[in-house]
């Protein structure tokens, strides 16, 4: 079912000052209402001026621009192409306040691997019982910390598990998540999570003995996977799980297909996420009854075609070459940001690195074409660490220390990452294009 205009939650167009949101039953979250009025080029002009004034440390620091409009897209293609998978978010992905704000008021529910995630999602007034605690080894306290704010979905895999949950938080609703052909995947998980087939039957009769509720069935056929036939193979081995589980005396009525395949942005020569959709709504149809609930934790489908990271050229080396009149020497560019920023080497994995020239000689060019030549350059990120670099091999045009690159679709695993050599996460510039189509 789409979502009417009218139910589109409503975000403040004018700049405000920061005032707490959501009511909450903890401590009121403060966060920032600004959402920028105009379109994304709007907001980067603005904000680029801003840093070239370069007065306040920190101005010309690296910037995120994120699409909240984006957003709510994606939401709508998830919304008609899997009606019936309610997505749970994946907040590691981008645990960026508004984000997680908006897709509760769009009716997300959110998957969370730690206790501070939990805490976060609750301090924002969002219930206990909107969150999948979806880590199979779970840490003690956080455990606790589950147990005692009722967070009572989550995943186990192994025997050990079981009997930490019974001492910690026996009232649990459990997933059994199993292991799943994942060799399709651009990043697998099966060394890691997951119980094999032959495992399963022991673990669901201990569970009985410990007289735990276990619910459903969780498989993952790994990150960037759009192999419709490795979904088959899973679908139809959660089935037998399920059939195994009603053996057993179990009452088995949810099924989480995980999600973290789909990508966000379809990739050339892949099957498209609305193909890959209508594969696994039709298997699923076909397997199980409509009183079976499907789940998926998916973080990237939603927020990677959010944001755009912008950041400066912050110095320039131009290396040696033979000929010193030859203009096609190659040029090392040292920005401020990198691997551990931004440019995760997670993300890099998932070769979407694409930079392009954001402002060059004090003229705005995003999503413009570039006329002038291009020469090969390397691009280095901002920290001490030698392997810190972006991109070893591409070309862009003469760019010089105070000029400044973007890259887009980068809304996934991108805002979680570290402090190291003190710098800071870059601040965002939140914009809404949807509302202004
Ligand atoms: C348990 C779990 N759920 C969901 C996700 C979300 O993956 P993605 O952001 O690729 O959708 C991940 C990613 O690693 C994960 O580990």
């Amino acid at each position: 079912m789409l979502i009417r205009p009218s139910q589109i939650p409503i975000l403040p167009k004018e700049p405000t000052s920061s005032v707490p949101e959501y009511s909450s039953n903890k401590q009121p979250v403060h966060v920032s209402p600004i959402v920028f009025k105009g379109d994304i080029k709007e907001a980067i002009k603005k904000k680029l001026e801003l840093a070239a004034l370069n007065e306040k440390l920190g101005q010309d620091d690296c910037f995120y621009v994120l699409d909240l409009g984006q957003l709510y897209r994606q939401h709508l293609k998830w919304k008609r192409c899997l009606p019936r998978i309610k997505p749970y978010y994946a907040v590691q992905c981008n645990p960026d306040i508004k984000i997680i704000k908006y897709l509760a008021t769009l009716g997300l529910d959110f998957d969370c691997i730690t206790g501070p995630e939990m805490k976060k999602v609750m301090d924002l007034g969002i219930d206990a019982s909107r969150i999948y605690y979806a880590h199979t080894c779970k840490q003690a306290s956080y455990l606790r910390f589950a147990a005692d704010h009722s967070v009572k979905t989550m995943t186990f895999d192994n025997v050990d598990e079981l009997y930490k949950i019974k001492a910690l938080s026996p009232n649990a609703q459990l997933l059994l998540r199993i292991i799943t052909d994942d060799s399709k995947a651009q990043w697998g998980t099966g060394n890691k999570f997951g119980a094999s087939l032959s495992a399963v039957e022991s673990l669901l009769k201990i569970a009985k003995k410990l007289a735990l509720d276990v619910i459903g069935v969780s498989f993952d056929v790994g990150s960037g996977c759009s192999d419709t036939s490795s979904y088959q193979v899973a679908l139809e081995n959660s089935r037998k799980v399920f059939d195994q589980a009603k053996n057993l005396g179990f009452d088995f009525h949810l099924l989480d297909i995980n999600g973290d395949g789909f990508l966000g942005i379809d990739q050339p020569g892949k099957p498209s996420f609305r193909q890959l959709a209508a594969n696994i709504s039709k298997t699923l149809d076909s397997l199980f009854t409509p009183d079976v609930q499907v789940m998926a934790e998916t973080g990237r489908f939603y927020t990677a075609s959010t944001l755009t990271v912008c950041c400066q050229i912050v110095g320039r080396k131009m290396l040696p070459t033979q000929n010193e009149n030859d203009v096609y020497r190659n040029y090392m560019y040292f920005v401020n940001d990198g691997l551990h920023g931004s440019f995760a080497p997670r993300l890099l994995y998932q070769d979407v690195l694409n930079l392009k020239v954001l402002m060059k000689d004090n003229v705005c060019m995003y999503r413009k074409t570039v006329k002038e030549p291009t020469y090969p350059c390397s691009v280095w990120g901002h920290t001490c660490e030698p392997g810190d670099c972006l991109t070893e091999n591409t070309r862009l045009p003469l760019l010089t220390a105070g000029d400044w690159i973007y890259a887009e679709n980068m809304g996934a695993y991108t805002i979680a990452n570290s402090h190291f050599c003190g710098f800071q996460r870059p601040k965002t510039v939140y914009v809404d294009t949807y509302r202004n189509l």
